[in-house]
Formats: structure tokens, C-alpha cells, sequence
């Protein structure tokens, strides 16, 4: 007790805030692994590809027909993704479609990555496209290409929950610090 009383109030603060950013930590962490629910979802995968060619279906196989990513993820320029996926989805062909549709670089690829790598990686503005914490939730939370993957069309399954709540998961995580799974 005289111990305690003994300490200078600025290390008590000290200590406690060190004690409540204990459990926001796994809090963050927590809610990454919530998001990572959707991030790791053949929907987003089959788009954030490791290799030179899209995959599809729930089994993430390689995109048939064959096509490749191109110079800039359009296709080449004698195959462009648009030749067949339009503005979109195509009921009748069962062809996903949205006015951006194409694949995203090597630099966001997420397949075959461990969750916490995809977390280290969308954080870091040298490799997410430049953007800024503010601009990446944004993109989460309100992309329209994004958004394709909880209205794909055909027979395919949605990512979980919707864009709506994957966004105020991702804002929280924020909010508690933006902390990344170990792994
Ligand atoms: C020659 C036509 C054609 C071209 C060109 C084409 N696609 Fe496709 N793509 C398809 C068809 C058909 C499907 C649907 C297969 C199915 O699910 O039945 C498909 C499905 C996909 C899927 C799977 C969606 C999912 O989650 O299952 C992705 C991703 C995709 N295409 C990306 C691309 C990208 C990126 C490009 C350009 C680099 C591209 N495609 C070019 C015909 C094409
Ligand atoms: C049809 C292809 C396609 C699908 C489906 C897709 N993305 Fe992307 N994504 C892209 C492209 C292309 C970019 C590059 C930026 C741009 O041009 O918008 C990108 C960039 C991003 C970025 C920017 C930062 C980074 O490091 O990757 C995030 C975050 C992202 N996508 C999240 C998602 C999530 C979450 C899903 C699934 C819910 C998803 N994307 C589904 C094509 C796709």
C-alpha cells in the first residue's frame, strides 16, 4: 500500500494506460481475423491472384478460358477483361461484370498469403496503391468493385455479412489500433 502510494502519479497513469491498450491489442487483433473472414474469400482471392492469370469458382482454379493479367491487369490489349465482363453481371452467360473489372498487381496479391501478411501488406502505402489509412478504409467500406463481391451473380456464394458491416469491422480495428495477427 505505502509502496504504491509511493509511486509518482505519472507512472501510475504509466501503467494503467499500458494495461488498457493490453486488451485493445487483441481486441484489433480480433477484428482483423472478423475481416479476414471476407478478405480471404475466393470472391476477393480469385481478384488478388499470386500468379499471372485470375482464378474463379470456390475452389479458386485457374481462370478458363485461359487469359492472362497484361501489362496494367486489363488483359492484353488484344484480350481485355472487358471483351467479356461487362458493366454487370451477365445472367444469361453467368459472366461477373462491373465497370472496373480487372485484376489487381502482384503488389496486392493476397492469395496464398497468411492473414497476418495480408494485414502488414494493405497497411503499407508502398505496396496498397498509396493509400493512406483513411483512403483504404474508404475503398473497404464503399468500393463498388469491392462491393461485387456480396452481389456476384450466378450460382457463386457472396463473401459474409455485407459491405456495410466488413467496413465498421475494419473502422473499429482502426480504432483500437490497426494491430495485425502474429502470423
Ligand atoms: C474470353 C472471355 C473472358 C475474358 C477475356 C476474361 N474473362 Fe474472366 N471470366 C470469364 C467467364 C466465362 C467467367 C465465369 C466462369 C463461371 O463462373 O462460370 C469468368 C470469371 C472470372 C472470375 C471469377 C469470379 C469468381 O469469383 O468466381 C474472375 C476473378 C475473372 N473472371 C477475372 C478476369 C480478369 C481480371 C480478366 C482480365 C485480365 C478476365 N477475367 C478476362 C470470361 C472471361
Ligand atoms: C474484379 C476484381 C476484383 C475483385 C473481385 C476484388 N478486387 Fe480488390 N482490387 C482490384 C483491383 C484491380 C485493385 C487495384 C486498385 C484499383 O484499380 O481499384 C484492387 C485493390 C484493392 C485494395 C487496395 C489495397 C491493397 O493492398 O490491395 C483493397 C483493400 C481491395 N482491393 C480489397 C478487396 C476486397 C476486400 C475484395 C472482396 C470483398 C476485393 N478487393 C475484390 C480488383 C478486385
Amino acid at each position: 500500500m505505502i509502496a504504491r502510494l509511493l509511486l509518482p502519479a505519472s507512472s501510475l497513469v504509466l501503467v494503467a494506460t499500458a494495461m488498457a491498450q493490453q486488451p485493445d491489442e487483441a481486441r484489433s487483433v480480433a477484428l482483423f481475423r472478423e475481416a479476414g473472414k471476407v478478405l480471404q474469400h475466393p470472391r476477393c482471392l480469385n481478384c488478388h491472384p499470386a500468379g499471372e492469370r485470375p482464378t474463379q469458382t470456390d475452389r479458386m482454379t485457374p481462370h478458363m478460358p485461359f487469359v492472362v493479367r497484361g501489362a496494367d491487369g486489363h488483359g492484353p490489349a488484344g484480350l481485355p477483361c472487358t471483351t467479356c465482363h461487362r458493366a454487370a453481371n451477365y445472367a444469361e452467360s453467368g459472366v461477373p461484370g462491373n465497370p472496373k473489372w480487372h485484376l489487381a498487381p502482384t503488389s496486392m496479391a493476397w492469395a496464398g498469403k497468411s492473414l497476418g501478411e495480408i494485414c502488414r501488406q494493405i497497411k503499407d502505402p508502398a505496396r496498397n496503391g498509396g493509400l493512406d489509412r483513411a483512403k483504404l478504409l474508404d475503398h473497404m467500406a464503399g468500393d463498388p468493385l469491392v462491393g461485387w463481391a456480396w452481389t456476384p451473380g450466378g450460382k457463386r456464394t457472396p463473401a459474409p455479412g455485407t459491405q456495410a458491416e466488413f467496413g465498421a469491422t475494419l473502422r473499429e480495428w482502426n480504432r483500437t489500433g490497426a494491430f495485425c495477427p502474429p502470423d
